[in-house]
């Protein structure tokens, strides 16, 4: 075969304040590590960048650590509702599902609307899909999330989000995958329970273009707090400004100064089609882990002022 390129890989587990404990960080970078070596593999065996990027989301979706599908926080009615979205890049093809409940894998509905005329569903948009395709109903609820509501609801809700990554950590959360394959295709998909706490049918950035793009040129996911990610139209501007001709690097940092200087709260992961991996943040952490071809890497200590970082590859 010819033109087999090497994958390229970088997953998030969210972003936020830093990590309190070793413990609690280093179970963290396990549970991304295994995740992103899981997903790699797939790409070494030839599985389209959209495969693997479903994976990924369904494996970040069924770890309880993280804010979306099993271990969503609840919103301030204490009920859970989520969103994902997929978009592969070589159909430039952005698909989605916004606050639906009982399903485990929100991203799996995201996969099934991508050859649909119809490809962006509300809640009511999303049951109705569930039932069309019997799927059996799940509840995300974990203890822990449940706990967190309850000790919000004796302070009346005065938090601004709740808690994203479990145990004891507050974060903004958020999952998502950007992978490149061997045929040189890029997808990208995030997938979230929401900020925490949030009013009834607020909508996310998760399954928006803001939070979630790609094209032939690069793919971004993004984290952090919705409304900053919304007004700062994050993953597409990153995207565009790639495909204008800037370097991913440079459209990352513009993009990042940009949000920096508008005090959003925020961050992101991104590759392009020649295989370079960066991430960038206005937040304190971002809990990102990825595959450069010879080894698996993360930033969840990377603090740099530069707001944005670059796989060495
Ligand atoms: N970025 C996740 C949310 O704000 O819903």
């Amino acid at each position: 075969m010819s033109n087999i390129i090497e994958p390229k890989l970088i997953i998030h587990g969210g972003a936020g304040s830093s990590l309190k404990g070793k413990g609690g960080l280093q179970v963290v970078r396990q549970s991304l590590h295994d995740i992103v070596s899981e997903v790699y593999q797939l790409l070494l065996e030839g599985k389209s960048a959209t495969e693997a990027v479903v994976r990924g989301c369904q494996l970040l979706e069924d770890n309880p650590r993280f804010n979306a599908g099993t271990g969503s926080v609840l919103q301030s009615d204490g009920q859970i509702r989520m969103s994902a979205s997929l978009m592969d890049g070589e159909k430039q093809r952005f698909s989605g599902v916004i606050n639906v409940s009982r399903v485990k894998n929100p991203i799996n509905l995201a996969q099934r609307l991508q050859n649909e005329d119809d490809r962006i569903l509300s809640d009511y948009g999303s049951t109705e899909l569930l039932r069309e395709l019997n799927s059996p109903i799940y509840d995300p609820l974990t203890d822990l999330r449940l706990h967190e509501w309850m000790e919000e609801r004796k302070e009346n809700f005065t938090k601004k989000m709740a808690g994203v990554v479990a145990e004891n950590e507050a974060r903004r959360g958020t999952i998502g995958v950007v992978a490149l394959d061997t045929q040189g295709r890029i997808s990208a998909g995030t997938s979230t329970g929401g900020k925490g706490l949030e009013r009834i049918g607020r909508v996310s950035d998760s399954a928006m273009p803001a939070g979630n793009y790609a094209n032939v040129y690069a793919g971004v996911s993004c984290t952090g707090i919705g409304e900053d990610i919304i007004d700062e139209c994050l993953a597409a501007k990153v995207v565009i400004r790639t495909g204008d001709g800037l370097s991913l690097e440079d459209a990352m940092k513009k993009s990042m100064i940009e949000a920096n200087k508008n005090k959003r709260d925020l961050g992101a992961i991104a590759l392009d089609r020649h295989g370079n991996i960066v991430w960038g943040k206005t937040s304190e952490v971002l809990l990102a882990a990825y595959h450069d071809g010879k080894n698996i890497s993360d930033c969840l200590e990377w603090d740099d002022d530069n707001l944005v970082g670059i796989a060495n590859n």
